[in-house]
């Protein structure tokens, strides 16, 4: 540990993502000792200073500030941690980039293409590590799931779907706004279920099946109406509550894709699934440290869908957890990225996914969003 570099992190926001992410830091050196810089837990930032003081008690910070330009002008601060909604994605970022400090930003980069391209501008120009947080990627059934298809093992692919959905925001009394509930708010969001939760999908899906290449959409906002929390007055909603949409990928595949806040009883419903000429698979975040495969290619007799369960030594990241067999899970797919970060700055090279191939999940969001609004195909523009 005496030899380790130190990345002193300052952390902005401390709630669902804040946590998650301080939970990585903390969990790093105990399951990942041989990476040569180790994260030093040096300032969070939120407005409130009391309820920042006491995550800091909590979690380990050193410090506190309640002001994030304070933050990011911190001489002892090397890497900024960007934790807060949408909307405040991009003016943290580029400050952060423009202080020399390199930058982890939530998803998705920000509201609209327009808005992230500044982000990936900055942050290439003052040749700043960068990276997004589209954690799915690192859950280890479905980094297993990228090794089999780029091994041919599935062969040409025909069709991708997938789902994300929840059930959270069915009630109509729900206000729009504020503390838990800027997601409603398109203001701080930027857009519903596509930015938020189809994100998500999108990455996974180009990750796995490479670019998306033009999109039919069909969004649909259920509750049109919402108190709003900051002025208590009624107010139009103007998020996606739901959205559908199909889509071609350059390698000629054919994309399915679903999210919605009004599927009763499903809160976190992430699904997907992938058809080749020899074999498929499919995973469910609900039963996250399983991938199905089936393969055309085994003896008939006893050819089926078969349950991996990817918690061996050989399989990925599954080496640094417990014995085999022991499941690990949502929380670890952040401790992954951590890792994948660090070392990454080991080796100086690029974090998958940088700022530049998260704005390529920005371009399809809104070319989703924009197809739904004109009822028309749209060009995504994505060079993945
Ligand atoms: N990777 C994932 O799976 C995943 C999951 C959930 C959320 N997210 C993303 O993470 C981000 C945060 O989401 P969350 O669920 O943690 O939200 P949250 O509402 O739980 O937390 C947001 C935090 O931002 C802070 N904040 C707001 N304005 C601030 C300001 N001016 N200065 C400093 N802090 C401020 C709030 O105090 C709060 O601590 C969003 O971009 C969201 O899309 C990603």
């Amino acid at each position: 540990m005496g030899d380790k570099k130190t990345l002193r992190i300052g952390l902005i926001g401390y709630g669902f993502m804040g946590r998650t992410h301080s939970n990585a830091y903390k969990r790093l050196g105990d399951f990942f000792p041989d990476l040569g810089t180790r994260p030093v837990l040096k300032a969070v930032c939120a407005r409130n200073k009391e309820r920042v003081q006491a995550f800091a008690e909590q979690w380990g910070y050193e410090s506190v500030e309640t002001d994030w330009r304070t933050l990011i002008a911190r001489d002892d601060i090397d890497a900024v941690d960007i934790c807060t909604p949408n909307n405040m994605h991009a003016e943290i970022a580029i400050a952060a980039a423009e202080a020399g400090k390199m930058v982890l930003c939530e998803k998705p980069l920000a509201r609209t293409v327009a808005e992230a391209q500044p982000m990936v501008d900055a942050v290439e120009k003052a040749g700043v590590k960068n990276t997004v947080w589209y954690n799915y990627r690192r859950v280890p059934a479905v980094t297993l799931a990228k090794q089999l298809v780029d091994s041919g093992k599935l062969g040409k692919i025909f069709h991708y779907r997938a789902n994300f959905l929840q059930d959270w925001t069915i009630n109509p009394e729900l206000p729009q706004g504020g503390e838990g509930l800027w997601r409603l708010d398109d203001s701080a969001a930027g857009s519903g279920v596509t930015g938020d939760l189809l994100a998500h999908c999108i990455d996974t899906a180009m990750w796995l099946n490479g670019g998306i290449k033009d999109v039919s959409a069909v969004t649909e906002t259920f509750v049109k109406e919402r108190v709003h929390t900051a002025s208590g007055e009624v107010q139009k909603v103007g998020i996606d509550d739901a959205c559908i949409f199909h889509c071609h990928f350059d390698n000629g595949s054919l994309g399915l894709f679903e999210s919605t806040r009004y599927a009763r009883g499903h809160k976190a419903l992430y699904t997907f699934e992938i058809n080749g000429e020899h074999a498929s698979i499919r995973w469910d975040l609900h039963d996250l440290n399983r991938l199905e495969y089936f393969d055309h290619g085994d003896d008939g007799i006893v050819r089926g869908w078969r349950s991996i369960h990817v918690t061996d030594g050989d399989q990925p990241y599954m080496d640094k957890w417990w014995v085999p067999g022991l499941s690990i899970g949502y929380e670890h797919t952040f401790v992954h990225q951590v890792a994948d970060f660090f070392k990454s700055i080991d080796e100086g090279v690029d974090c998958s996914p940088t700022f530049r191939e998260a704005q390529e999940t920005q371009k399809v969001c809104e070319a989703v969003l924009a197809s739904a609004e004109a009822r028309s195909w749209k060009e995504t523009g994505v060079t993945w």
